[in-house]
């Protein structure tokens, strides 16, 4: 079978079909992912405080993330494989986010780029798209942009701000993106948005009226530490699964019950 490709995605949106999309940050976990059938996986610089231990997405560098990103696309076979353009990797110039993207799909083989603006970014968009690399627009709440926001607030509430977020999605679909993600939006303005754009939306946060939902894996999955954020359910308890497991390993190594017969050479 083939992979994936934005030109699918077109055409759910045509049929009216949802799809799920997660992010992967390693080959092991992008592979059950893949198995399981999520058409979508991004290697989002939420690898930042999901997998590389840092407090945000601003550390994550370019090359830490087409590590990842290389390491995802190997361990799998059909999703469409996209990856986050990191903090200061893409804002400078149009030229500048062309030499990253070329970069994520020469180096670890990604079939799509996604970078977080509205406007502000649209020549970047431009610059990517003719160049004949996919784009994912986000907008709504940008976690890069944390520091200027002073926190993980809901975004577009008011008609001002809306109207703002409305002309964004806009301009982003007119530049060339092949999907809009909508972070901590309210549901009556994504559902604005899904109607008023031909590409399909991509929610977290954004309710049920997107043409997609995406979501942290380590939030849907159960592994993240303490509470996840309210648009997250948990499908599973691996953290619990996990402690669980290596609780019951050390104690077996403590009382002399591992390794067994069965697990030894004679
Ligand atoms: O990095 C990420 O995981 C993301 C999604 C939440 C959209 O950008
Ligand atoms: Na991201």
């Amino acid at each position: 079978g083939r992979r994936v490709t934005v030109r699918d995605l077109a055409l759910a949106k045509a049929r009216g079909e949802r799809w799920p999309m997660l992010t992967a940050y390693d080959a092991m976990t992008a592979g059950v992912f893949d198995e399981a059938g999520i058409p979508v996986l991004l290697v989002g610089d939420s690898a930042g405080d999901n997998h590389l231990g840092y407090s945000n997405t601003v550390p994550v560098t370019v090359e830490e993330l087409i590590t990842l990103s290389a390491a995802v696309v190997r361990g799998t076979h059909r999703s469409l494989i996209v990856a986050d353009l990191p903090f200061g990797s893409y804002q400078s110039s149009p030229r500048q986010a062309l030499e990253t993207g070329t970069r994520f799909l020469k180096e670890a083989g990604v079939g799509a780029v996604k970078l977080e603006g509205g406007r502000r970014v649209v020549h970047q968009v431009e610059a990517l798209v003719q160049a004949g690399i996919p784009v994912m627009a986000h907008i709504g709440l940008t976690p890069q942009s944390v520091n200027v926001l002073g926190g993980y607030r809901v975004q577009g509430r008011g008609d001002e701000e809306a109207e703002r977020l409305l002309a964004d999605a806009k301009a982003l679909e007119a530049a060339g993106a092949f999907a809009v993600v909508l972070e901590l939006v309210p549901a009556e303005l994504a559902q604005r948005v899904t109607e008023l754009l031909h590409v399909p939306t991509v929610g977290i946060g954004a309710g049920a009226g997107c043409d997609a939902q995406v979501q942290v894996w380590t939030d849907m999955a159960g592994m993240t530490p303490g509470n996840a954020p309210k648009h997250a359910k948990k499908y599973a308890d691996v953290r619990g699964v996990l402690t669980e497991a290596a609780r019951a390993y050390a104690a077996d190594v403590v009382s002399g019950a591992f390794p067994a017969a069965e697990n030894s050479f004679h």
